[in-house]
């Protein structure tokens, strides 16, 4: 059986796994009712999202396990937990998604970035992950903002 990782550690993971399932759900949500001028190019980037913010969030759970918590990513608790803000239903312009997701990302990885410290001497790896994981999210962050007039 493994160790008992510290709260601060499985805090983290959890809060960090809720964000990025929630992402992955309104990534699909944007994906579908998106509608205007570079549909497609966003369409698209929106499933690259999706696709990475779902292997961050396969990472996360497992290494939550692995350290001796229990995931919960069930619909209730991301719907609880979860800070990242959501979206209105029905059709969402491109330059409103664009800002949207660049905001929401940018978001996830802040609450990311702000749980490190307390992470870094307690479990290196899990640490080590999350930065990872993070520098994705700013990645995708940025391009979005990249396709903007105002950035
Ligand atoms: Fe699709």
């Amino acid at each position: 059986m493994a160790e008992k990782a510290s709260e601060a550690v499985t805090t983290g993971l959890q809060s960090a796994l809720v964000d990025l399932v929630d992402l992955a759900l309104l990534g699909k949500q944007a994906h579908w009712n998106i509608y205007g001028p570079h549909f497609r190019s966003v369409h698209l980037h929106l499933d690259e999202v999706i696709d990475e913010v779902r292997l961050s969030s396969d990472d996360v759970a497992e290494r939550l396990v692995a350290i001796g918590g229990e995931p919960d990513a069930r619909a209730s608790a991301v719907a609880e937990t979860s800070q990242v803000q959501g979206l209105s239903a029905g059709r969402l312009a491109v330059d409103k998604v664009i800002r949207q997701f660049e905001e929401r990302l940018q978001s996830s990885a802040d609450r990311i970035k702000a749980s490190l410290p307390d992470i870094e001497k307690r479990d290196p790896l899990s640490h080590d992950m999350l930065v990872g994981i993070a520098t994705g999210l700013e990645k995708q962050a940025w391009m979005f903002r990249a396709s903007t007039e105002s950035n």
